[in-house]
């Protein structure tokens, strides 16, 4: 399995995505600086993994801290703090991930020394990416249920171990089906555009786990579906509300509107570090816009005339009624999906 970050005592190494799939470059870093640049450029990427790289990023701030040259130690956390939250602002897991290591640093700044704190926040982060991990794994095997023997499934952005801490959400359930149950699943991937974490990184990660995937572009699969050539179709979430509407990748709405005129069945695999417990409706949803060039100039070469207008939103949201039913690591949820959310969150809270 493919391990995008990780913790390496002092230090943080993750896989550029960016050169995926033609380089596999590794980079270690002490700089939290370095990390959060790192989410910016979606080098890391991925809810999930986000949320695991945050609290990363967090504690390589406590060491820096800890150093003693960057002023108070409390008033740098909280600098740090806000440089990561700011970061990409649509997938929830950031500020979830932050909020649990923020909760320790401010409750232990009265009496702990920096060295305690430190050693606590690692400890917390080591925690949520080992969480991450078991998530995945209950995600996987949820949604795997969902899907048949012989199945075309199609599938949008990367929801693999690219983006989380193990199998993955959505392509975690699909290589879940594949490789521990043995079923014969046709895959298609969307390309993705404009970053192409399809083509790119799905499609390389399926391949490295021998798994057949045929890649279209994103305004094929109106056309597959059309044709009777998708089953079901599955995807992950950055943001989901208390109703269930949720963000993710953009271009996802267009394929459950889709999905739901040919009837096929639309899944939406996330853990619950991914819901947003303080809002209901999907138009409560940060939507990130990013660099025009991203859509103007793919890997740098121009393809548009010069001066033109640009859009590029990086998520849509997908409201809760187009949703067949969400998959998440204490199972799958059919409509109406708040009181369900709800008593899940009673029962963390109830928990500890
Ligand atoms: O911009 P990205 O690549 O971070 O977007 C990722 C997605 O939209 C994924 O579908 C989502 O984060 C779920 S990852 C398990």
């Amino acid at each position: 399995m493919l391990k995008a970050v990780e913790w390496k005592g002092e230090t943080f190494q993750f896989l550029d995505q960016t050169l995926l799939p033609l380089e596999e470059v590794y980079i270690e870093t002490s700089d939290y600086r370095e990390v959060e640049e790192a989410i910016r450029q979606l080098k890391i990427r991925g809810a999930p993994l986000l949320g695991v790289t945050a609290a990363y990023g967090l504690c390589l701030g406590a060491l820096e801290g800890e150093k003693g040259k960057v002023g108070d130690f409390f008033s740098f956390l909280e600098k740090v703090d806000v440089d990561l939250r700011t970061s990409r602002p649509t997938a929830v897991n950031i500020s979830w991930a932050l909020d649990r290591l923020k909760k320790i640093w401010e409750q232990d700044m009265e009496d702990w020394s920096p060295r305690q704190v430190v050693n606590s926040l690692i400890d917390e982060a080591k925690k949520i990416e080992e969480e991450d991990y078991k998530n995945n794994e209950n995600i996987a095997r949820y949604g795997a249920q969902l899907l048949q023997d012989e199945d075309r499934v199609l599938t949008h952005c990367n929801t693999g171990s690219l983006a989380c801490s193990g199998w993955g959400t959505a392509l975690g359930a699909i290589s879940w089906a594949v490789l521990q149950e043995g079923k014969k699943i046709q895959v298609y991937a969307d390309e993705t555009r404009p970053l192409w974490q399809g083509a790119r990184l799905t499609a390389f990660e399926l391949m490295k786990n021998s798994i057949p995937v045929t890649v279209i572009c994103d305004n094929m699969a109106g056309y597959l579906m059309s044709q009777g050539l998708v089953d079901k179709v599955i995807v992950g979430a950055d943001r989901v509300t208390l109703q269930g509407d949720a963000a993710n990748k953009i271009g996802t709405y267009s394929l459950a509107v889709l999905a739901h005129y040919h009837k096929i069945p639309f899944y939406m695999a996330f853990p619950l570090s991914s819901v947003d417990f303080s809002i209901r409706e999907g138009r409560e949803i940060p939507i990130e816009e990013r660099d025009p060039e991203e859509v103007i100039a793919p890997r740098g070469i121009k393809i548009t005339p010069p001066g033109v207008g640009v859009r590029n939103p990086a998520f849509d949201v997908t409201p809760h009624h187009l949703i067949t039913a969400l998959i998440t690591e204490k199972g799958i949820v059919y409509p109406p999906f708040e009181e369900v959310l709800l008593n899940w969150k009673t029962e963390a809270r109830q928990n500890g």
